[in-house]
């Protein structure tokens, strides 16, 4: 039975209204609201409030922020780290880590992201493909490759059913581990009083991927990584259908480099403008931190170089290499908390007064998350490793536009385009050089340019032809 004495604080909160709610509820719904509300903690509830909801000052990035130093595509450090990183693979020393946990609203789909159909002639699953690249990767390096995915609760169940429908895509089940972050509770912008999704209900969100070096270790994840030998993730999103599930090169750079402590490692690609929607490295006191595009001043983000160059140009891809013991240290550590950032957002509601549902029309409610790159500056040392943009990123974020499925189905075949060409075929483009054909390369066949030359491929594509290798 939960400890409910407690619940009084809530009115001295400002969130009597759910007290007052669970009053007009009975039996076994009134109970398991009560036990919802136990379960929050109530202490740092009162100062989140206060703090994120009720006023808001935004965190400002230290003053003496400068650019990141980045390790960059030619550097002659690359290739000695990619037998350094390809013998972890194979000593069965890295598993990969994918976070899809967030709800997906920006791309309107009903469903866990990992499920949208992506694959620009197949219309495979982001699932299916990470998938597919793991097992071509185990394959080559004739190793298991653990897989780790963090869901929420609220898309565990259909994610981990829609794994099971797919037979996990030919991966061992056992070597698929999937386990939810935490979630927040979501505020009212105006009142700060805590959201209801339904009668007897909080409305709540995920606590950003940042939750998840706690849901790794609570979950049981991070001792199931250490009994099986793992020492370092490779971490990518769930939207990023060009993300490599293991690199050589990086993880190799990540662990032996003399610039990294091998904790906690980053990507880059050179943004391509100020106010591209990308988090950008940075340094500050002698530590690499990432500054969110939402939180950069737009002077900073326009700062440019002697060379007309953006100054702080290194975006971040999301990919990151992690080291186990990093988890295990931060996280045991009792005072370890990351910060929040808040998002207004429109969040449906149930108002109790009315007895109804309401959908709001205009952003009214406050979402509380923390991002799992805060971890970064924790780190000893940290490096940020240059990646080819079309190699490496083609992510699924909105509907329509930027970062869109059409504009990655356009990387995805301008990069099938490009590895056909590294291997002497010919593919049609048109004028403006943009590809005229649809091309889809499964990651069981090739991961880069040079496996694509050892494998069957076509000696030439046709125009406007739908092509499937
Ligand atoms: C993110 C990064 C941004 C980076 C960009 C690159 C954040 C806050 N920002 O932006 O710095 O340049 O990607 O593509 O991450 N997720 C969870 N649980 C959550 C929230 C999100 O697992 O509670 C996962 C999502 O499923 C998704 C990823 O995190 O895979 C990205 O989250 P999102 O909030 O959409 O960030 P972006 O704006 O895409």
């Amino acid at each position: 039975m939960a400890d409910l004495s407690r619940l009084d604080l809530l009115r001295t909160m400002g969130q009597g209204h759910l007290l007052d709610h669970a009053e007009t509820l009975t039996g076994s719904r009134k109970d398991r609201f009560l036990a919802e509300l136990a379960a929050l903690d109530l202490e740092e509830l009162g100062t989140l409030v206060d703090r994120y909801v009720r006023s808001y000052t935004p965190e400002m990035p230290p003053g003496s922020l400068s650019p990141a130093p980045v390790i960059g595509l030619e550097d002659p450090s690359r290739e000695p780290a990619r037998h350094t990183g390809e013998a972890l693979i194979r000593a069965g020393k890295v598993a990969c880590f994918t976070v899809a946990g967030g709800q997906g609203s920006r791309l309107g789909y009903d469903g866990p992201k990992g499920c949208f159909p992506t694959g620009c002639v197949t219309g495979k699953s982001l699932f299916q493909i990470f998938a597919e690249g793991i097992l071509g990767a185990q394959r080559r390096h004739e190793v298991v490759i653990p897989w780790y995915i963090m869901t929420s609760p609220l898309n565990h169940e259909a994610t981990v059913a829609f794994f099971a429908a797919n037979e996990h895509f030919g991966l061992d089940p056992t070597a698929v581990r999937f386990f939810p972050q935490g979630v927040m509770p979501s505020f009212d912008r105006q009142t700060g009083r805590i959201l209801l999704a339904g009668p007897g209900e909080l409305a709540t969100n995920p606590d950003g991927h940042g939750g998840a070096f706690k849901a790794l270790r609570v979950s049981g994840a991070l001792e199931d990584m250490k009994q099986r030998g793992v020492e370092h993730l490779s971490y990518f999103q769930v939207d990023n259908p060009h993300a490599k599930p293991v690199d050589a090169v990086f993880l190799g750079l990540h662990a032996s480099s003399p610039e990294s402590s091998g904790e906690f490692s980053s990507k880059m690609v050179p943004k391509t403008s100020w106010d591209e929607k990308v988090g950008v490295f940075c340094q500050a006191d002698g530590r690499t931190r990432v500054i969110e595009y939402s939180d950069l001043p737009e002077e900073l983000a326009k700062q440019t170089d002697e060379h007309g160059r953006l100054r702080f140009i290194a975006g971040s891809i999301a990919i990151h290499a992690i080291g186990v013991s990093f988890i295990g240290k931060v996280t045991g550590d009792a005072a370890f908390a990351l910060p929040f950032h808040r998002a207004i957002k429109k969040v449906p509601f149930f108002d109790p007064d009315s007895g109804r549902l309401v959908d709001p029309q205009e952003p009214n409610g406050v979402k509380l998350e923390k991002f799992i790159f805060d971890c970064i500056p924790m780190a000893e040392k940290s490096i940020v490793v240059e990646a080819d943009r079309v190699e490496e990123f083609a992510p699924v974020k909105n509907a329509t536009g930027n970062d869109s499925i059409e504009s990655s189905k356009r990387l995805q075949t301008e990069r099938a385009a490009r590895w056909l060409e590294k291997a002497g075929a010919s593919v049609p483009r048109r004028a403006d050089g943009t590809v005229d054909a649809t091309i889809e390369i499964s990651p069981l066949t090739a991961q880069n340019a040079e496996q694509l030359a050892e494998a069957d491929h076509p000696a030439s594509i046709s125009p406007g032809a739908e092509v499937v290798i």
